[in-house]
């Protein structure tokens, strides 16, 4: 398959997953009560987003933050055309995730052995062959899934991640079935030219509407990075977390995603079609963040609704 032209995938609309409820709250010191975590994600539902990343059927030993997820998914009202899906690590995930009606599933590993190991304490073929009966099961019960591999372009434990690696996992999860991969740059320190060799690689192997890009925003690089991924890859579907809350508790130091405010407003503003309301996105955020005890680290945000500034729409 050679790279597919960009413009392709510029005609299409974005698919926005929002992750906030998940990677966004999983790395927050404060647990934040599910009947908040309920509101915050019916308040994302009335934005526009294709998908709700809305909690992790993982060990609540592993991560405490998401151990309310089956009451959180028992107890949303839903919106009819979002998607509400979870992480989940092995059988037993499946099965709550099942019970919670989750409508799509993610099975996560890395292209690195360290942290891998570190996060869902496996080398990576032992969570592949974890994922086996997974990816089957949820596939006969009618739940797509999505394949997240992470670390692919730096590693906190291993440094520089080369691309063939993440091909390799990524071969192996299409060949178990996925529906989906997510391509998780873990630690937000890639930057264009990295994410550049990373899709030359990946798109040899499956087609852009297949591939998610999830970035994560440490050195701000974060919308510079998915708009190389729509604009000459023609990707379309991508995660951001609101506020750009969040991180992974097995990458320390890394930030959240890039925030879905300034991801929405930089696709808006270069011409790509895409639904969401921004503002929106930041007054969900804003509720959460009060609640957290700790202030946004959107651009978007420092804007939106203060006093003085201009509505996003006219700047
Ligand atoms: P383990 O300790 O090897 O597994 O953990 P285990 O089978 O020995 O189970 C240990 C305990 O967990 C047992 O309880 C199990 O019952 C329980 P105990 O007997 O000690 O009381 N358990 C479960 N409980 C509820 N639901 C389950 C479940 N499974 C086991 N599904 C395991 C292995 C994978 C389970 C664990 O390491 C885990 O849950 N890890 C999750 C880590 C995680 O959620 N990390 C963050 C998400 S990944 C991420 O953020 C990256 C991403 O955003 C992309 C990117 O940015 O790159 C996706
Ligand atoms: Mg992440």
């Amino acid at each position: 398959m050679t790279k597919p032209q960009g413009q392709d995938g510029r005609s299409k609309p974005i698919r926005l997953t929002e992750v906030g409820p998940r990677d966004g709250l999983q790395n927050e010191s404060r647990f934040l009560p599910t009947k908040s975590k309920v509101a915050f994600i019916e308040a994302l539902a009335a934005t526009g987003v294709d998908e709700i990343e809305a909690g992790a059927f993982v060990s609540p030993k592993a991560v405490p933050q998401m151990s309310d997820s089956d009451e959180v998914f028992r107890l949303i009202r839903r919106a009819a055309p979002v998607v509400y899906s979870a992480l989940v690590p092995n059988e037993r995930g499946l099965e709550r995730a099942l019970a919670a009606c989750a409508q799509k599933v993610a099975v996560f590993t890395a292209a690195s052995e360290t942290f891998t190991r570190k996060n869902i304490d496996a080398t990576i073929s032992e969570s592949l062959r974890r994922f086996e009966p997974v990816v089957t099961r949820a596939r006969a019960a009618g739940v797509p899934v999505r394949g997240y591999i992470s670390t692919v372009a730096f590693c906190p434990y291993e440094g520089r991640i080369p691309p063939d690696r993440v091909v390799d996992v990524l071969q192996r999860l299409l060949d178990l079935g996925v529906d989906e991969i997510a391509l998780g740059e873990t630690i937000g320190r890639a930057a264009p030219p990295d994410i550049r060799r990373l899709l030359d690689a990946a798109l040899a192997h499956l087609a852009p509407d297949r591939l998610a890009f999830h970035c994560h925003d440490t050195y701000g690089l974060g919308v510079a990075n998915s708009l190389v991924a729509w604009h000459e890859y023609g990707l379309t579907l991508f995660d951001a977390s609101a506020g750009g809350l969040g991180g992974c508790p097995y990458a320390p130091g890394a930030s959240g995603n890039v925030a879905t405010e300034d991801l929405v407003y930089a696709f808006k503003a270069s011409g790509a079609i895409i639904n969401v309301n921004e503002a929106q996105v930041v007054e969900a955020a804003r509720a959460v963040a009060q609640e957290l005890g700790h202030p946004l680290a959107s651009r978007l945000s420092q804007v939106v609704g203060q006093a003085g500034a201009k509505p996003v729409s006219s700047l």
